[in-house]
């Protein structure tokens, strides 16, 4: 297997975390940022330990902030000279149903979700083009199939617009070295979801990742994950009528 440098944002917890655990394992060198920079260096010592020839880097970034995307991601480049995946992985569960008087939430949500996604996206892609090639991966969520309802809403419209978003690039893209892929987690185990009790099918934060970093590694153009229950789940919840999608999603 070829050596990669992977940059992935959100990694100080739950998938992300995970998935530069999994990634290392693979033997890929890693450019890790998030806001808790403590979690990110306790985590830096781990892989260092655990792979003494890996590089892993890491790096304070607050997504929201559209400067310092563009700034952390390019100096990412120049610490290891190329960047061959970025895993635009970032991202929160907040919101309420519109219209209760939690503008805020459903807003930070949009913005953490969508907005910071599409500047991660172009500061990778700036990168990308110009080594001419790359390959850009987008966290979506199984809830981007169809609208959600109360405090669901905003967060399945963010996860929407990341996936289409990754589709019009891949268009673009079609037959260049440069590959999009799309992950549409189902419900895996992490800081966003440890007060769920009883989600359906939820999966430990291991099993999950190994699902995601499969799918990714493959160059999937987009993938279910994992494959079982998510992939005939998502059959159901695109083309149910919403009556029946609503009384299956709570
Ligand atoms: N777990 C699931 O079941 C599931 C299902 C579908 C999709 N997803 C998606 O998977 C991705 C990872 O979520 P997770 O489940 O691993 O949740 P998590 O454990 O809460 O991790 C979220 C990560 O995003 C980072 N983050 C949040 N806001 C940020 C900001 N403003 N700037 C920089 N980093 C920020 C956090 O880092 P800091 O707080 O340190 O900045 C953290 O590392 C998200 O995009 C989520 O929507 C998760």
């Amino acid at each position: 297997m070829t050596k990669k440098t992977i940059l992935i944002t959100g990694a100080s917890s739950g998938l992300g975390e995970e998935m530069a655990r999994q990634f290392a394992d693979r033997g890929h060198d890693l450019a890790l940022c998030a806001r808790r920079t403590d979690r990110l260096e306790a985590l830096r010592k781990e892989l260092e330990g655990k792979h003494p020839g890996g590089r892993f880097e890491v790096r304070a970034l607050d997504v929201n902030d559209d400067d310092a995307v563009f700034e952390v991601f390019r100096a990412f480049k120049a610490d290891f000279g190329s960047i061959d995946r970025v895993v635009v992985n970032a991202g929160l569960g907040k919101g309420a149903p519109l219209g209760s008087g939690r503008y805020d939430a459903n807003r930070q949500t949009a913005m953490t979700n969508f907005v910071a996604a599409l500047a991660q996206s172009e500061a990778a892609m700036e990168i990308f083009r110009e080594q001419g090639t790359g390959h850009l991966v987008l966290i979506s969520s199984m809830s981007a199939m169809r609208g959600m309802p109360k405090a669901g809403t905003v967060y399945a419209a963010t996860k929407a617009g990341v996936a289409t978003l990754a589709e019009g690039l891949r268009m673009e893209l079609r037959g260049k070295p440069i590959e999009v892929s799309v992950i549409y987690p189902g419900y895996i185990r992490s800081e966003m979801n440890e007060k769920v009790k009883n989600a359906p099918f939820m999966v430990s934060t291991e099993k999950g990742v190994h699902a995601m970093v499969e799918a990714i590694e493959k160059g999937k153009a987009h993938a279910e994950v994992p494959a079982w229950p998510w992939v005939p789940l998502g059959y159901a919840i695109r083309n149910l009528p919403l009556s029946l999608v609503r009384r299956m999603m709570g």
